[in-house]
């Protein structure tokens, strides 16, 4: 099976890389996941949101952000004052990763996704990017962050901050992280295209205080937004 379709054409079109990614074999979660998730939203989508992975819902149904995390964004994004309809949510792994409760059971666990899982599904997300050419790219936790800027990207220390996102063809190389930070310190080239990373909407879920958590990812969406304007 091919892992990014070898026709250029294919990667013009959004349609045709969602096609060509339900059979991707890059990585082995393929074979427990229901099925590829790829991302979703407008072609003219200005901002492209990147989650981790599908969770339980996401994987049963096939679009991203669909259970619990997605009703989580999309709150915070209407607090923002982003339209869910201008944007495209995706995430930096396509397929859901679980495993069983010990002892057995029909409960799937999240699990984080590898590194290795995460550089094989890469492709997809640069080729969305591609087609796309949002304005602004939020990372929505530390696997998007790291699928973004390496592996050495600390989604705590940068936070809620409007960086350079790097070339594309960039991504996944070893200079990327530097890249970036140069392009921050106003050295290096500019794309003109912002990233911004942010905590997980199910950061939320889990949190001691929800409110307080999710303040600070609207906080963060809000400084995105700007972006936009
Ligand atoms: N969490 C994610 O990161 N992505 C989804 O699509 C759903 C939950």
């Amino acid at each position: 099976t091919p892992y990014l379709p070898d026709d250029p054409e294919s990667r013009e079109d959004l349609d045709a890389l969602r096609r060509a990614s339900a059979g991707c074999q890059g990585c082995p979660l393929y074979k427990d996941a229901t099925q590829t998730v790829f991302g979703s939203g407008s072609e003219h989508a200005r901002a492209v949101l990147v989650g981790e992975q599908p969770g339980d819902q996401e994987d049963r149904r096939g679009e991203p952000f669909v259970g619990p995390a997605g009703r989580v964004l999309d709150e915070a994004l209407a607090e923002a004052g982003i339209e869910r309809g201008d944007v495209y949510v995706t995430n930096a792994v396509k397929h859901f990763k679980f495993r069983r409760p010990e002892g057995g059971g029909k409960r799937r666990i999240h699990e984080t996704p590898n590194i290795g899982e995460m550089r094989a599904c890469r492709p997809w997300l640069l080729a969305e990017l591609r087609v796309l050419e949002p304005d602004v790219v939020v990372a929505l936790g530390a696997t998007a962050g790291k699928a973004l800027l390496g592996s050495s990207f600390r989604v705590t220390k940068q936070r809620g901050e409007l960086l350079p996102l790097p070339d594309l063809d960039l991504i996944g190389t070893p200079s990327a992280a530097r890249v970036a930070d140069e392009t921050a310190r106003g050295r290096g080239e500019d794309t003109g295209v912002r990233l911004l990373a942010t905590i997980h909407p199910s950061a939320v879920l889990r949190a001691d205080d929800r409110e307080a958590t999710f303040a600070g990812l609207v906080e963060d969406l809000r400084v995105a937004a700007i972006a936009l304007v």
